[in-house]
């Protein structure tokens, strides 16, 4: 599950799906729930602000690629917020700029948020660089996502 304001998250979200071995990919705009038969969630999102992305950072985000804002599509705070209880293991993974690099992580706030909706963390949050706001990702982030995403089939068991 993953959100992506410029399409860096959305690339590096395939690539770890492709490391799972092709698991469904899916843009928490859509709203998806999560079923009994799910058993390791994997969830990655924009750093915004230091965090996740709010519904003020993406209308900013929208604003920057001149893509239309929709102000009740949820990002992955929202979704994740909307979980209630879930009892899946989970990994989440961030997109944040390199320079200048600052502190903050969207992931490590999905890992708490996850956690404390009842998940139980199958690895540690991890980040993917892009160069700037639009991107684009770091040469090899891509590469590292897939390989990412095998390491959490062998986490998951
Ligand atoms: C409103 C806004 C706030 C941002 N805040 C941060 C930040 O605090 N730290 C950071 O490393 N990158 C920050 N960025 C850069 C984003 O992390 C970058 O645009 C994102 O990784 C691109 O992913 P996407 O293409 O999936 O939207 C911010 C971007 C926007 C639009």
């Amino acid at each position: 599950m993953y959100e992506s304001m410029f399409g860096n998250t959305d690339a590096v979200a395939h690539a770890v799906a492709a490391g799972l071995g092709g698991a469904p990919c899916v843009n928490v705009a859509t709203k998806p729930s999560v079923g009994p038969e799910v058993d390791l969630l994997v969830v990655g999102g924009p750093t915004h602000a230091f965090s996740m992305s709010r519904a003020s950072t993406r209308a900013d985000a929208h604003r920057q690629s001149g893509k239309p804002d929709d102000p009740d599509e949820p990002g992955i705070r929202e979704w994740i917020g909307g979980l209630g209880g879930i009892s899946a293991g989970f990994a989440t993974f961030d997109t944040r700029v390199s320079k200048p690099r600052v502190p903050g992580s969207a992931a490590k706030k999905a890992a708490k948020a996850l956690k404390g909706a009842g998940g139980r963390q199958a690895a540690e949050p991890m980040t993917f660089w892009v160069d700037g706001t639009p991107g684009p990702i770091h040469d090899g982030e891509l590469d590292r996502a897939r390989e990412w995403g095998a390491t959490l089939t062998v986490a998951a068991r």
